[in-house]
This record gives structure tokens, C-alpha cells and sequence, in this order.
């Protein structure tokens, strides 16, 4: 055990179970109050209190380039779930600065539950290297991990800031073919527009500019897959 925390795969793999532990996302919650001054986190039955930010997050899907276009009908949907995380500012009339949600994807064939990490958004101003220097996205994330470690959870991107967001919080990178059949198929929805081809499965976006990452214990649960590691996406690790 000793000589094989010299080993810096099993460092990162410690780092990514205490990251998302409850003894570690205690803390950086709290933290959270002073390095996103301002900003509270709304879900569940808080956030049923706050209707107007239907709107708001369906007006941010549909001018962002990453994300797909979601109805008031599927928001109100992933809510009552407490499937979704709202980032408000209580300074600014609580105006949404940030979402992210879980989306039921289906059963895989062993009869398990999958849900695809999404609508992953934060306003402009508020982005890290917007004019507010705040770190939303990686409180948005810590929270939406933390409270659903039992979850399958898959998250899909070709956007390299949030792949790197996503690598600062323990999110493993397989290949999709690790991934069960059905869920993959599930996952693979992008319009011809997108990937020039109408067989999903074949798209030639897959493991090059489109990646997909699964958290530390669904990858514990999915068997570990063999990782795969790329220089143009290293950067934060
Ligand atoms: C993806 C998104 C939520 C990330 O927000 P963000 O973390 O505030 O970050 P920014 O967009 O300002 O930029 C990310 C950069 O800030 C830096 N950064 C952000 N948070 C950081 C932190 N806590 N510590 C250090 N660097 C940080 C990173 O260097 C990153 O650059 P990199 O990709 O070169 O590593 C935001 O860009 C967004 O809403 N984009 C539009 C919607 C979208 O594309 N969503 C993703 C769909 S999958």
C-alpha cells in the first residue's frame, strides 16, 4: 500500500475519493461563501419558491453553443426531481447566474439507472474569467457530485473548459465504447448538423473532439474501464 502511493495514478485516484467524501466537500462548500460572495445554490423545495428561473436558464440554452436547447416543461421536470442546482445572486434581485442538472438517460442491460451530467451553464459576467473571477461552475459541480455519489452519471462535452472543469473534480475519462450499449446509445442523440453522420454510433467526434467522463464511483462501479489520458486536454491535472 505504502509504495504504491509513490504511484501517481493512485495519488490522483485518493485525491478524487477525498474530493468528493463528505469530509471533503464540507469545507469547500463553506468556502464557497467567501470565494463566491454573494451566490446561493438553490434546489429542491428552496428553489420551488423561486419560479422565474424557468426562463432564465431556457433563454441560456438556447443562445450557448454547448449546450441543447431545453422546454420550461423538462426544467420544471428535472426540479421536482431535485435534479438541477440554480446559482443565484441574492445581491442582484436574485438574478440566475449558473445551472447544472442530471438527466435521466434510462436503464442500462443490467437494469441500472444512468443520468448524463447537463445544461452546465454560468452567466458570462460570473464565468472565472469573466468580469467577476468567481469559481460557480466548480461549486455547481462539487454540489451536483456530493449529493448523488450513488447515481450513475456520465457527463459529455466538446468544450475543453469543461472538460478541464470537470478533470478539477475527479471526472475519469473513458472511451464511450466502455460504456454500457443501451447508455451509450442513449447519450449519442447530436443532430447530423453536428456529427455528419445518422449513425450515432459511428460519429468521428467520439474520444477526439467529444469526450466522455464518468465520476470516480461510477467508474469504481462500471468495472474501472481503462482511462484515457490526451495532451490537448492534461492541462489542470
Ligand atoms: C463551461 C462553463 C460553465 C465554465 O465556466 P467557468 O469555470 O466559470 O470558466 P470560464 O468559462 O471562465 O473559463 C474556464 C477557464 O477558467 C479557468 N478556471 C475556471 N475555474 C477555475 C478554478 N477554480 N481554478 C483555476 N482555473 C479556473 C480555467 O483555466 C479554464 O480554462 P481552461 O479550460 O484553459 O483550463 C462556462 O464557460 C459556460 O457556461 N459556458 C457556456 C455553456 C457551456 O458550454 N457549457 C458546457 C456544456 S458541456
Amino acid at each position: 500500500m505504502i509504495p504504491s502511493l509513490f504511484n501517481p495514478q493512485t495519488r490522483k485516484d485518493l485525491l478524487a475519493v477525498f474530493q468528493t467524501s463528505s469530509l471533503g466537500t464540507t469545507p469547500a462548500n463553506l468556502f464557497d461563501t467567501f470565494r463566491t460572495p454573494g451566490i446561493q445554490y438553490l434546489s429542491g423545495s428552496a428553489l420551488k419558491r423561486f419560479a422565474w428561473w424557468i426562463p432564465q436558464v431556457v433563454d441560456a440554452t438556447q443562445n450557448e453553443e454547448h449546450l441543447l436547447t431545453k422546454t420550461s416543461l423538462e426544467l420544471r421536470t428535472v426540479a421536482d426531481q431535485h435534479h438541477i442546482i440554480i446559482a443565484v445572486d441574492t445581491r442582484l434581485n436574485y438574478l440566475v447566474v449558473g445551472c447544472i442538472a442530471l438527466w435521466h438517460l434510462g436503464r442500462d442491460e443490467q437494469d441500472r439507472d444512468w443520468f448524463e451530467l447537463g445544461t452546465l451553464w454560468v452567466h458570462p459576467d460570473y464565468r472565472y474569467h469573466g468580469s467577476r473571477h468567481m469559481p460557480i461552475a466548480d461549486a455547481l459541480y462539487r454540489r451536483i457530485l456530493s449529493e448523488n455519489q450513488s447515481k450513475n452519471i456520465l457527463a459529455t462535452t466538446t468544450n475543453l473548459a469543461a472538460i478541464h472543469l470537470g478533470m478539477r473534480h475527479g471526472m475519469q475519462m473513458i472511451s464511450y465504447a466502455s460504456l454500457p450499449k443501451k447508455t451509450h446509445k442513449a447519450t449519442c442523440v447530436c443532430p447530423f448538423e453536428k456529427t455528419g453522420t445518422h449513425n450515432n454510433m459511428k460519429c468521428p467526434l467520439k474520444n477526439q473532439s467529444c469526450r466522455v467522463r464518468v465520476p470516480f464511483p461510477t467508474w469504481q462501479r462500471v468495472g474501472k474501464p481503462e482511462r484515457s489520458i490526451d495532451s490537448r486536454i492534461t492541462k489542470p491535472s
